[in-house]
């Protein structure tokens, strides 16, 4: 390995270290039990999927608004969804599933093999007993970049829709 190589990686391993030290978020939003409870299992959502192998920009879903724009940059404190759209249970519901499945229909409208879940709810929501084989699912996508799937995201971003 070159020297350029070792300080490649070592520079990779810094930024990705803190980022996606968590990175498979096995999470629900808490502000669901004050809100009438929950009835589905956890979400399983992976930032490395997302955010590195298709390359989602973080301000697609972390956002902060000042005067209609938004002023969320990388690194910024993140804050859970709710509290900002935790008025109703409905709300919240609505917030998350506009985000995710919004773009997961637009995906798979655009590329119909997409293995970007929408009425599949186990998918998103997925059950204990079937953690770990979803958790392996994901990290093989992860390293597995479907390169026609990409041509697709590229082509919705120059049609700015990330
Ligand atoms: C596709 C949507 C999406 C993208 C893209 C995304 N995130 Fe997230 N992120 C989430 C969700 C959902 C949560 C969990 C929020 C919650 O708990 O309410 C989260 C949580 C976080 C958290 C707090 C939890 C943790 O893991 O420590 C941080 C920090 C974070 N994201 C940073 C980033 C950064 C930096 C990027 C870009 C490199 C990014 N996110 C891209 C959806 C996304
Ligand atoms: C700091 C407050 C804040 C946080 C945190 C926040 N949002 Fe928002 N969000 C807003 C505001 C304000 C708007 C309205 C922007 C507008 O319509 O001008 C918005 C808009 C949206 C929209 C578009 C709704 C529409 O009518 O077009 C979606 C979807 C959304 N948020 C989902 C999320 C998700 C998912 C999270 C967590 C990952 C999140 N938001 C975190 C404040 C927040
Ligand atoms: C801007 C686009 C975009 C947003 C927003 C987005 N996703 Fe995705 N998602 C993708 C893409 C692209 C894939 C990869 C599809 C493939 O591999 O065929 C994917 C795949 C997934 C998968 C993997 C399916 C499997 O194999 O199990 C899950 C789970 C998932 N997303 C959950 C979420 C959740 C939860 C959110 C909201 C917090 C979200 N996504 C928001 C683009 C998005
Ligand atoms: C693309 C991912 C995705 C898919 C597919 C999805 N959801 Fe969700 N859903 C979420 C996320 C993210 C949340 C908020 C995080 C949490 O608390 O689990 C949520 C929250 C919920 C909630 C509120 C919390 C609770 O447990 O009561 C309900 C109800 C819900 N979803 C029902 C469904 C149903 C029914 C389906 C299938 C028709 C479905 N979802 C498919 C991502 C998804």
């Amino acid at each position: 390995m070159s020297k350029k190589t070792i300080f490649f990686l070592l520079c990779l391993t810094i930024l990705a270290g803190p980022l996606f030290g968590a990175e498979l978020l096995y999470f629900t939003d808490p502000a669901f039990q004050d809100l009438g409870g929950k009835t589905q299992p956890s979400t399983l959502f992976s930032h490395d999927l997302h955010a590195v192998t298709y390359q989602v920009s973080c301000d697609t879903c972390h956002h902060v608004y000042a005067n209609g724009k938004n002023v969320w940059k990388e690194g910024d404190p993140v804050q859970l969804c709710s509290d900002c759209h935790g008025g109703s249970k409905a709300e919240l519901v609505n917030a998350y599933h506009m985000n995710c499945w919004g773009c997961h229909k637009r995906i798979k409208q655009a590329y119909a093999a997409a293995d970007a879940p929408t009425s599949n709810c186990k998918k998103c929501h997925v059950p204990q007993d079937k953690l770990e084989k979803e958790k392996k699912n994901i990290q093989r996508k992860t390293e597995n970049k479907n390169k026609k799937l990409m041509r697709v995201i590229n082509k919705l971003k120059t049609k700015s829709f990330y």
